[in-house]
C-alpha cells in the first residue's frame, strides 16, 4: 500500500490515463477525488471503482474554468482536510495543421493543456505549503521531445508543462512540495480511435519504440504511483518518459 491514507485529486479522470491513475492510486490505498468535465462518464467511472471496494469521490470540474476551480478545490479541502497529491492529467490533442488552425483553437488547446495545469496547481499549493508537504504530478507528452506534425498548439502547451514542472519544483522545494512530470508516448486509449485509423499506430509508432508492444494507460499509472509515493522522495523537477523507449533524453 504505497499511498495508504493519502488523498489524491486527479483531473480528467473519467477515462483513459486519468482513470487508470485513479484506479492504481485507489489500489495503493489512497482516497481519490476523480474530476472531469464529462460529469456523466465521471460518475460511471467512479461507480465502477467504488464497486471494487475503493473509497472514491467524483466532482465535475472543467480545468479551464478558473472560477469553478477556485471554488471547487477549497470546498474539497474543507471537506477532506487536505489534498496530498494533485495529478494534472486533463488534456486533449486534436490534430490540425498550423496553417489551418484558428486563433480560437490555439487558445482553447493551450488553455486546456497548460493554463488548466496552472489553475489546479494554484488552487492546491497554498494548503500544501502550509502543511509543508505535497506532491504534484503533471502529464506532458513525448511529442514535446520528438515533435509531431499537426499538433503545434498541443506540443507548445505540453512543452510549457515541462517548463512549469521545473520552475515550480524550484519555487516549492523549500516548502517540501515535490513537482514531477510524466511524458507518455503513444498510449492505447479510447481517444486514440478518434485520431488514428485501425492498425495505423502499430504501423507508425511501434517501429519508433524500443519495446515492441503498445504502451497502456496502466503503464503511465504505475509510474504515477511511484512519483506520488515516498519511493521517489528524493525526486523533484523531473520529467520521466513512459514511451516504450521512443525518445531517450
Ligand atoms: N493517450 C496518449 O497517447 C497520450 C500521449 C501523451 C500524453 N497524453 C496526455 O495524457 C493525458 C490523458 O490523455 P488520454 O489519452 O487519457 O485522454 P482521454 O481523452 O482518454 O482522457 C482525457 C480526459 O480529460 C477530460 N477533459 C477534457 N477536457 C477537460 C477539461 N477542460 N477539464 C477537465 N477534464 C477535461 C476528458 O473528458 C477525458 O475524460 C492528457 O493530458 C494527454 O495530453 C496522452
Amino acid at each position: 500500500m504505497l499511498l495508504k491514507d493519502r488523498i489524491a485529486l486527479v483531473t480528467g479522470a473519467a477515462q483513459g490515463i486519468g482513470e487508470h491513475i485513479a484506479r492504481e492510486f485507489s489500489a495503493e490505498g489512497a482516497t481519490v477525488i476523480l474530476t472531469d468535465i464529462d460529469a456523466e462518464r465521471l460518475e460511471r467511472t467512479a461507480a465502477a471503482i467504488r464497486a471494487g471496494g475503493h473509497d472514491v469521490l467524483a466532482k465535475a470540474l472543467d480545468v479551464r474554468d478558473r472560477s469553478s476551480v477556485k471554488t471547487a478545490i477549497p470546498e474539497l479541502l474543507s471537506r477532506l482536510g487536505r489534498i496530498d497529491i494533485l495529478v494534472n492529467n486533463a488534456g486533449a490533442y486534436p490534430r490540425r495543421h498550423f496553417r489551418e488552425m484558428s486563433d480560437e483553437e490555439w487558445d482553447r488547446i493551450v488553455d486546456l493543456n497548460l493554463t488548466g495545469v496552472y489553475n489546479c496547481t494554484r488552487a492546491v499549493v497554498p494548503s500544501m505549503s502550509e502543511r509543508h508537504e505535497g506532491v504534484i504530478i503533471n502529464i506532458s507528452s513525448v511529442t514535446y521531445l520528438v515533435g509531431l506534425a499537426n499538433l503545434s498548439h498541443y506540443i507548445s502547451a505540453k512543452g510549457g508543462v515541462v517548463g512549469f514542472t521545473r520552475a515550480l519544483a524550484r519555487d516549492l522545494g523549500p516548502d517540501g512540495i515535490r513537482v514531477n512530470c510524466i511524458s507518455p508516448g503513444a498510449v492505447a486509449t479510447e481517444s486514440e480511435a478518434e485520431i488514428y485509423r485501425p492498425g495505423e499506430v502499430e504501423a507508425r509508432i511501434l517501429p519508433l519504440q524500443s519495446l515492441q508492444r503498445r504502451i497502456l494507460p496502466r503503464d503511465i499509472a504505475t509510474v504515477a504511483v511511484f512519483l506520488a509515493s515516498n519511493m521517489s522522495s528524493g525526486m523533484t523537477g523531473q520529467t520521466v518518459n513512459v514511451d516504450g523507449g521512443w525518445a531517450m533524453y
